[in-house]
């Protein structure tokens, strides 16, 4: 069992990184590397070559179109190259303290943190060492540096990284070694790619994807030494070893933004297809069942299951909570990821744990898959990228199909989660005989129905964009909902806030008496979602509560032959109907486009909101 301290060291990564050794120029092909590593961090990018011996670096600030416009990228040199992009954690996020990080003989990229860096800077300022920024890399380049004095590149490596506290994904050039890229690994992810008379390196296959789709993963404690034509793998002890060449499925996928303004705006359109592509790829429909092949556990090996995740993963997990309670006997836990990994866990080993997670590389969520593994749980994973590193650790991996997500706010990539969760609770269900195979039936048929529906109520277009106004001008805005339309409700506000930077709260309707209803006053917008189910009536009183107090309510219910009941609702929005397992898929899409047209108001990038990335690789 890891101790609390490990477990604190253990997968704490920021950013991305790439490097290229071939036969032909890189600094473009690096540039490239680093657009698609963007959705790892976007504070500042750098890119460092090899020409005419000696070290070239340029940085900027900001996105990685700002270091594509500087004038001395367009006239970089040189085969052998790295590149960065960084989410600061460590210094200001400028082009000071953005990687790479170079001495005269040698240039690093990192991904971590290093721990023990006031130590070492110290150590290596009496050495004589001048240090340029305020990051903990630069230590790395020092020491490295300061090694080679006395050692080989494999020894100095090998001495360095046994000098290094903490996590890191490395890639290193030298000065004096025109065909010799470094990698490192640990705690963060990084992969080697192959070509034709050129080898990479990459924090993840996406980056190496458009270049080779043949890839090793490196564990942690290893390091490679990358040449044109071959790479060699070493252990910690600098011992060479074996690693095997993975084929990723495919090559390449095209994923642009179309006739689309935003990514976000084509994934929320996206998501009748991707529906269907994750119906198609469970559902067989000749047998009336759900395909989970190769399931390593026996039904009646698990009794409990605990759910966990971040942010919009961890609202699939409390979403999943009331369709495995609906549906199995099981006892259902939900977890936040980052307090999951520091909590005295009681682990069991009839529970089955799942982490949820659309990049698969998310730093919390790792960190709690790891936690279960070291203490034998059973651990299944939900994820978008299948490569990624949460679905190559986990014991067995349920992908979500619905391609790539660009958009920082998770839309497709949500309702694929709660789609293959719903489908795993009803498939545990029939496998415990909780639910009866006509009852199984009959919701797979429903199931089958709904890329429809979503593709009918994502047509409520217009009123949403004129009702987005008024979220803006408020001071803030509640959104509510009790039962299966309560996790809905925290997504609609989690949404609403990351795009438009305005405060929104979401919260389980019953609750609001106890506390909330005392920021209601005259005007404040309140999304209530009030599906006609099991607790309609009840959210209808707490919408009346709220009402009588000012606010000013958007309702979102589902379509039906009875009218609502109530006085004095601002704005009605009506989804499609369906059973009460999936409306909240429906509930999900103007809650999406509510946040979208707010945020395309006030004219904020979208794609890319302030402060956040798409991969939250750092603790
Ligand atoms: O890649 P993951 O699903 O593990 O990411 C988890 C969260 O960081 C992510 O869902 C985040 O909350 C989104 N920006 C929300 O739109």
């Amino acid at each position: 069992v890891r101790s609390r301290r490990q477990r604190q060291m253990c997968i704490r990564d920021r950013c991305g990184i790439i490097g290229i050794n071939s036969n032909k120029p890189v600094s473009a092909t690096i540039l490239n590397s680093l657009k698609k590593l963007e959705y790892r961090g976007y504070d500042s990018a750098g890119i460092a070559t090899l020409s005419s011996g000696l070290i070239n670096e340029v940085k900027s600030e900001g996105r990685v179109d700002n270091l594509e416009k500087n004038s001395l990228v367009q006239k970089m040199e040189g085969t052998i190259g790295i590149g960065h992009v960084r989410w600061a954690t460590h210094g200001l996020p400028n082009s000071i303290n953005a990687h790479p990080h170079s001495s005269q003989n040698v240039s690093v990229v990192h991904n971590g943190i290093i721990e023990n860096s006031t130590l070492l800077k110290k150590f290596l300022v009496g050495k004589g060492h001048k240090f340029k920024s305020q990051t903990d890399t630069e230590v790395i380049v020092h020491l490295i540096t300061e090694n080679l004095k006395t050692e080989n590149i494999v020894n100095s490596i090998k001495k360095t990284l046994k000098s290094l506290h903490g996590s890191f994904a490395l890639g290193i050039i030298f000065k004096d070694q025109p065909d010799l890229i470094v990698g490192a690994r640990r705690g963060s992810p990084l992969a080697v790619g192959y070509g034709p008379n050129e080898n990479y390196l990459g924090s993840d296959s996406y980056a190496l994807k458009s270049m080779t789709n043949k890839i090793t993963y490196l564990n942690d404690g290893e390091f490679c030494v990358i040449k044109k034509d071959h790479v060699e793998f070493f252990n910690e002890d600098g011992v060479k070893i074996n690693k095997k060449v993975l084929e990723l499925s495919s090559s390449e996928e095209k994923y642009d933004k179309g006739d689309y303004k935003h990514f976000m705006a084509k994934e929320i359109e996206e998501q009748p297809i991707t529906l269907k592509n994750g119906i198609n790829e469970y559902i067989d429909t000749s047998n009336n069942d759900i395909n989970i092949y190769n399931f390593p556990w026996k039904s009646n090996e698990i009794s409990s299951v605990t759910l966990i995740g971040c942010g919009t993963a961890y609202h699939s997990c409390l979403m999943a909570k009331y369709w495995f309670e609906e549906l199995t006997s099981l006892d259902v836990n939900v977890d936040i990821a980052s307090e999951f990994r520091y909590r005295k866990n009681r682990f069991k080993k009839d529970t089955l744990y799942v982490f949820v997670s659309q990049s698969g590389e998310t730093a919390d969520t790792y960190a709690a898959l790891d936690l279960c593994k070291q203490n034998g749980m059973k651990t299944c994973a939900v994820v978008n990228v299948i490569e990624s590193s949460i679905a190559r650790d986990s014991g067995f991996v349920l992908p979500i199909h619905c391609g790539t997500e660009i958009g920082v706010a998770s839309t497709k990539a949500f309702l694929g989660q709660i789609l293959i969760l719903y489908m795993l609770s009803l498939k545990i269900g029939l496998w415990r005989n909780d639910i009866s195979k006509e009852a199984f039936v009959n919701k797979l048929k429903d199931l089958k129905e709904l890329p429809k529906l979503v593709e009918k109520t994502l047509l409520t277009d217009n009123k949403i964009q004129t009702i987005s106004g008024t979220f803006n001008e408020a001071k803030g805005s509640m959104f509510l909902g009790r039962g299966f339309s309560y996790p809905i409700a925290l997504e609609g506000a989690l949404k609403l806030k990351e795009l438009s930077y305005v405060h929104a709260e979401g919260y389980p309707a019953g609750e609001m008496k106890h506390g909330p209803l005392a920021l209601i006053e005259e005007g404040m917008p309140v999304v209530v979602l009030a599906p006609r189910d099991n607790y309609y009536k009840k959210t209808i009183s707490n919408m009346q509560e709220v009402i009588a107090r000012g606010a000013k309510v958007l309702l979102i219910t589902n379509k039906s032959k009875d009218e609502v009941v109530s006085e004095n609702i601002w704005e009605k929005i009506e989804v499609e109907s369906t059973n009460e397992d999936l409306l909240p898929f429906l509930l999900t899409i103007p809650l999406q486009k509510l946040a979208y047209y707010s945020a395309l108001k006030k004219g904020y990038d979208i794609d890319k909101p302030r402060n956040l990335a798409k991969s939250v690789t750092v603790e």
